[in-house]
């Protein structure tokens, strides 16, 4: 790809490409080119290759790890309007973590939930890859990702583990497609 074709406006996912097709688990990069059926190209979705690294992940060593950070930038939420509290932390498939934590303000609806933070700090620092994201509130229930978390999530980082937990425990491994089962993305858009 040439520069000029990289700043091309029109290109939607430029990140997508430099990825290695085991690392395209995302949405897929709505590529030109390709003039397969609608359902073929699902079939093809890269995210259902999931890569072996992502698999391994669990080990709970990483996962308490992952999890500390989340419980650590819950601390900082700026939650004076709602009290509830929440920690988010994303990791990328090189094992960086970056964290969010919810932000509040007066009008309420300009709150930005932990994970939206988390998601747009990494983007902007340039991490493109993601592999989980750990969640915490202090809730015996797990506490979900709400609608517009699992949107942007499923967009940027495709079909990640999420890991919900509260200050004592994990309470709930699961894949973010089970969270949002029929997407709205980009091949939509083809
Ligand atoms: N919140 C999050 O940050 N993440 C979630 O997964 C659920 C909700 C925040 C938004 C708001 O500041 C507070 O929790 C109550 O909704």
């Amino acid at each position: 790809m040439s520069e000029s074709d990289r700043d091309d406006p029109k290109r939607k996912w430029p990140d997508i490409e430099r990825r290695a097709p085991a690392d395209r688990r995302g949405p897929g990069a709505p590529r030109r080119t390709d003039r397969r059926a609608g359902a073929d190209r699902r079939n093809d979705a890269a995210w259902e290759s999931i890569p072996l690294e992502l698999t391994l992940a669990s080990d709970e060593n990483s996962e308490d790890a992952l999890v500390a950070a989340a419980t650590d930038a819950r601390t900082r939420a700026q939650a004076r309007y709602s009290g509830f509290k929440v920690g988010a932390a994303l990791e990328t498939n090189g094992r960086a973590v970056i964290t969010g934590c919810n932000i509040e303000n007066a009008t309420y609806g300009l709150t930005l939930c932990a994970e939206r933070v988390a998601l747009v700090k990494a983007l902007s620092e340039g991490h493109s890859i993601f592999t989980r994201i750990a969640v915490v509130a202090d809730t015996v229930d797990p506490t979900p990702p709400c609608g517009p978390c699992r949107q942007l999530l499923w967009e940027y980082c495709g079909d990640i583990e999420v890991i919900l937990a509260n200050l004592e425990k994990t309470t709930a491994r699961l894949r973010l497609s089970t969270l949002l089962p029929m997407p709205f993305d980009g091949r939509l858009l083809e």
